[in-house]
């Protein structure tokens, strides 16, 4: 495992859109497991492949619950709205209030290519959608209510 560089506020890579991941095999297990690595060592709760340059639909996300792995991630269902702090591994220092919703439900695949589906509330619904956002080159600042 490694710990790869985080790409930063004003590289352009975090405003494209990220292509499907089509192969399941170890190269892929080699990223998930240094995005992991990755994402804990910058103390973030998630990190999505852009961050790390890779231009594929696929994050990691460990709120204290475990590591969550999710690859061409769908938000399926959403329930309620939330308005909390938002920070990005990305924008450091910075923060600033979204509206999210309060539940969500997420369909995707894992590292092996099953199909998985994670819900998740308060918290964990923040970082699902701001994780996914990032796929589709949308960054939270771009969701600040205030
Ligand atoms: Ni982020």
């Amino acid at each position: 495992m490694a710990i790869r560089n985080i790409v930063k506020n004003g590289d352009e890579i975090l405003r494209k859109v990220c292509r499907t991941q089509m192969t399941f095999d170890d190269k892929l297990a080699t990223i998930l497991d240094d995005m992991i690595e990755t994402m804990y060592a910058a103390d973030g709760v998630g990190l999505a492949a852009p961050q790390i340059g890779m231009l594929r639909r696929y994050c990691v996300i460990d709120i204290g619950e475990g590591v969550i792995e999710l690859v061409n991630p769908v938000i399926e269902e959403t329930e309620g709205v939330q308005e909390e702090t938002e920070g990005c591994l990305s924008y450091p220092g910075e923060y600033g209030i979204t509206r999210r919703p309060m539940k969500v439900t997420v369909r995707a695949q894992n590292r092996k290519g099953e199909n998985i589906r994670v819900t998740g509330e308060g918290l964990l619904a923040r970082a699902l959608c701001h994780e996914i956002d990032h796929l589709d080159g949308v960054i939270y600042k771009d969701r600040v209510i205030k």
